[in-house]
């Protein structure tokens, strides 16, 4: 008998897993590596209505993986950061609006860390409007290209900054702003990662500015066009919380952004990230 039961919610991305005891997800290892495989099956997971509370979210991410600390202090719970757009429940909320573009977490790292194998995110409170989070695959978008494309874009690479994404939010920073994005050092990824596994996917979002050695204006079609192809509305998983929701994805292999909602919105997500052993190459 499979550990989980799993349900795909489109063609090329998401798959509802039901049937889970939430007690038995910090103590099993075998629940661990079924969850992890269909991940990277599903490059989304939804667990409707698991209620866990911070400290079994933080026990269940042990399981996938090591947990990334670096944001911490935002919330009592170790491992946890709260993603609202609420700067009294988290004072780097202003930084949030970013991710109402579409992007994969972990693409502008403060060192050379890898991109986050995994993120997680329960409901704690949802917005009354938006809000939604909403899912496409990279690796669907590669296999999608035709050959002539895949063999031009083989040898491209990509800066990426976090310039990049905080300016579509705020394109008119203070020279205070404009200083904090910048002392984020940049990262130059190629557009085409190939997975240890063999697969390729292709690495796109807000954070990615430039196409090295082509013309600014030309790069960025390029960037555009290929990111419009990906996130077409029928490649597209969207999720819609209820309160107890547990959404986990797969940043090796999905674009996601969140639908916009009220900058007063109590919308709160508890947030753990899982790091990443895969380099982007
Ligand atoms: C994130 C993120 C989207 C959302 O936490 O990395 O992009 O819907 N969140 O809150
Ligand atoms: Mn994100």
């Amino acid at each position: 008998m499979s550990l989980l039961t799993i349900t795909k919610l489109t063609a090329s991305v998401g798959a509802e897993v039901t049937g889970l005891d939430p007690a038995a997800l910090g103590a099993d290892d075998a629940l661990g590596a079924a969850v992890l495989e269909a991940l990277e099956d599903n490059g989304v997971l939804v667990f409707p209505a698991l209620n866990l509370d911070p400290q079994a979210q933080v026990a269940f991410c042990r399981r996938l993986g090591e947990i990334d600390h670096s944001s911490d202090g935002h919330h009592p719970v170790p491992g946890i950061y709260p993603v609202t757009l609420d700067t009294s429940k988290n004072s780097s909320a202003a930084y949030l609006r970013a991710t109402f573009d579409w992007h994969i977490d972990g693409c502008t790292p403060t060192g050379d860390e890898y991109p986050q194998k995994a993120t997680v995110l329960s409901a704690k409170q949802v917005a009354e409007r938006g809000g939604q989070t909403e899912f496409a695959s990279t690796y669907g978008a590669y296999d999608a290209l035709n050959d002539a494309e895949k063999e031009r874009l083989a040898s491209l690479r990509v800066v990426h900054s976090l310039e990049a994404s905080q300016r579509r939010v705020t394109p008119d920073p203070t020279p205070e702003e404009l200083a904090r994005w910048r002392a984020r050092p940049t990262h130059e990824h190629p557009l085409v990662w190939t997975h240890r596994s063999g697969r390729k996917s292709l690495v796109l979002g807000a954070s990615a500015d430039y196409v090295v050695g082509m013309d600014l204006e030309e790069g960025r079609a390029l960037l555009a066009d290929l990111l419009n192809r990906a996130t077409e509305a029928d490649r597209v998983y969207s999720h819609d919380w209820s309160v107890g929701d547990t959404v986990i994805w797969d940043n090796r292999g999905v674009l996601h952004r969140a639908t916009p909602y009220d900058a007063n919105s109590p919308r709160e997500m508890l947030r753990t990230t899982i790091l990443g052993d895969e380099p982007i190459q």
